[in-house]
């Protein structure tokens, strides 16, 4: 399994699901009749595949790699700003599910910072995946070498077995399939 290939398929199902979140929040913002549970299920991907199962691959197995063998430089400049992206996502996301409880709870107010919230992850997120895709991935196919790159997907390789295991992956590639189909 080449990892690296496996992060970029992983970036266009990300992408599709950015694609729902705007679409929601254009029709929140046009007050058409919208299901706000379906944000709950934005989150639900956002937090378990795009965060917990995408994120955690760079953090844990690519990025410390290209940390560890490349140096303090690219440790400190562009994998930081990798994971400081990562965690400003976080923030958005939770600031979304806190925007929804209070939306729920009669703050009408609040649709605004709904839609502020989850058009921030989706810019920040177009933005950070177009930087993995032209520049960090490409620099680690680079710099690393084939030992190296082997460990990576041998790493990620087991992360893949261990998630299947509970259908991760087929879970969330329905429940995008089937947001889609609810909100085009
Ligand atoms: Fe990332
Ligand atoms: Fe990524």
């Amino acid at each position: 399994m080449n990892a690296i290939d496996l992060m970029i398929e992983e970036h266009k199902l990300i992408k599709r699901m950015l694609v729902v979140c705007r679409k929601i929040s254009i029709k929140i913002l046009n007050n058409e009749e919208v299901d706000y549970d379906d944000f709950n299920k934005v989150i639900d991907f956002v937090r378990n595949f795009a965060d917990k199962h995408h994120h955690s691959k760079e953090e844990v197995i690519l990025f410390k790699k290209m940390g560890d063998a490349l140096g303090e430089r690219i440790a400190n400049g562009p994998i930081m700003g990798m994971l400081v992206e990562h965690d400003l996502g976080r923030l958005f996301i939770g600031n979304l599910e806190i925007s929804l409880a209070k939306f729920k709870a009669g703050d009408n107010d609040s649709r605004v910072d709904i839609i502020a919230n989850a058009i921030g992850y989706t810019d920040l997120l177009y933005r950070h995946i177009e930087k993995e895709d032209t520049t960090i991935y490409t620099f680690a196919l680079r710099k690393l070498s084939k030992e190296q790159l082997e460990e990576i997907n041998l790493a990620c390789y087991e992360v893949e077995i261990e998630a299947s295991k509970n259908s991760l992956q087929d879970k969330y590639v329905l429940l995008l399939s089937e947001l889609e189909s609810k909100i085009s």
